[in-house]
């Protein structure tokens, strides 16, 4: 038996609970993995609420760093003691142990400490997709990237600040503009006292942004179609404040002829190799300090509740993790 949070049915985070489970039994092309690190992501909201439907009952937690600890016997990729990391299905990483399909785990290069790892595949991978696949972003571009302080966010901006392009970010609060500015961002602008399409318009002009990364959705969707430039690019990736439930054609693309696309991190690691070559671009990003990661708050496993308390309020200005 391993210590496991398990949700019975969708709710608030005091559906998070603690409990002993039973793993599965080790098939031929799978991987037992002892976490050393959990990363705590926005998803695990959308999942623990019913956002984004799941099967019930379900772990929770779609991040971590761990050590191999078994090998099924069809095993090839790894051995017992690698140190491993994964951002995807089956869901369960707030975990001591998950049982995983070899082809789901990447190899941890030296360097790179259990915790950090633990914030970059999920959060570095989608800095990595959005920023390079689903809008490559080049030199000179002018970027807004909203929810700045982040964790998404604060890679995102300094990896895009790396490349040479203008970041704009936003925050919701005034100890966050701090943090967004000593990550990467050029100009920062407190959504929540300041009417944000003035302000970028202030910065780049009317219609002066090449491509909006909209994490938050619902509170800012409107205003980001506003500031992008005729032909530009708006990625919606994420509903931190709500989903954007509709999409009016002729009101928000048609008019300035807008690229658009809904990513998600599945989309973009759908083959064995996507995975390597995005998890291989992330750690050698770190590596060569393209952008760094500040572990913001450390929770325990049986702290759960709390940490989805504060990911809600907005309290986590940065990556942050659960250890086992
Ligand atoms: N599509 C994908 O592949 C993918 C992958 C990873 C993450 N995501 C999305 O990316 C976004 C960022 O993820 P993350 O894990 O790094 O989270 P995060 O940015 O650390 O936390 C979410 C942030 O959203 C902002 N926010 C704005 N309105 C909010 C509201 N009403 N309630 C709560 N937060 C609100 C808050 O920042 P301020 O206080 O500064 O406003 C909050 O800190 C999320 O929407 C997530 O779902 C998408």
């Amino acid at each position: 038996m391993v210590q496991a949070i398990k949700i019975q049915k969708f709710g608030g985070a005091e559906e998070l609970q603690l409990v002993d489970i039973q793993l599965p039994k080790l098939q031929a092309n799978e991987v037992l993995v002892k976490n050393l690190s959990i990363g705590l992501n926005y998803i695990d909201v959308y999942h623990r609420t019913g956002l984004y439907p799941i099967p019930l009952p379900s772990g929770i937690g779609l991040e971590a760093c761990g050590l191999v600890e078994e090998i099924g016997s069809g095993v090839t990729l790894f051995k017992v003691g690698d140190r491993v990391a994964h951002s995807s299905m089956p869901i369960g990483s707030y975990s001591e142990k998950q049982v995983f399909p070899q082809e789901k785990l990447v190899m941890v290069p030296e360097g790179i400490s259990n915790e950090v790892a633990s914030v970059v595949m999920l959060k570095g991978i989608t800095a990595e997709y959005l920023l390079h696949r689903s809008y490559p972003a080049k030199k000179g571009d002018k970027i807004l990237f909203h929810a700045a302080a982040g964790g998404v966010g604060q890679i995102l901006c300094q990896w895009a600040n790396a490349i040479g392009c203008t970041v704009i970010g936003t925050v919701g609060s005034k100890e966050k503009e701090a943090i967004a500015k000593k990550n990467g961002c050029h100009h920062v602008i407190n959504y929540t006292d300041h009417n944000f399409v003035e302000e970028v318009e202030k910065i780049v002009g009317k219609n002066g942004i090449d491509v909006v990364y909209d994490g938050v959705g619902a509170s800012t969707f409107e205003g980001s179609i506003e500031v992008l430039k005729i032909r530009g690019m708006m990625v919606a990736f994420g509903n931190a404040s709500g989903y954007v439930k509709t999409l009016d054609i002729k009101k928000h693309i048609n008019t300035k002829g807008l690229f658009f696309t809904r990513p998600s991190i599945a989309h973009y690691t759908v083959t064995r190799k996507e995975l390597e070559d995005s998890a291989a671009t992330v750690f050698n990003a770190l590596l060569t300090g393209k952008f760094k990661v500040d572990i913001f708050k450390k929770y325990k496993l049986s702290d759960a509740k709390q940490a989805h308390q504060d990911l809600e309020a907005r309290l986590l200005t940065g990556p942050s993790v659960i250890i086992p």
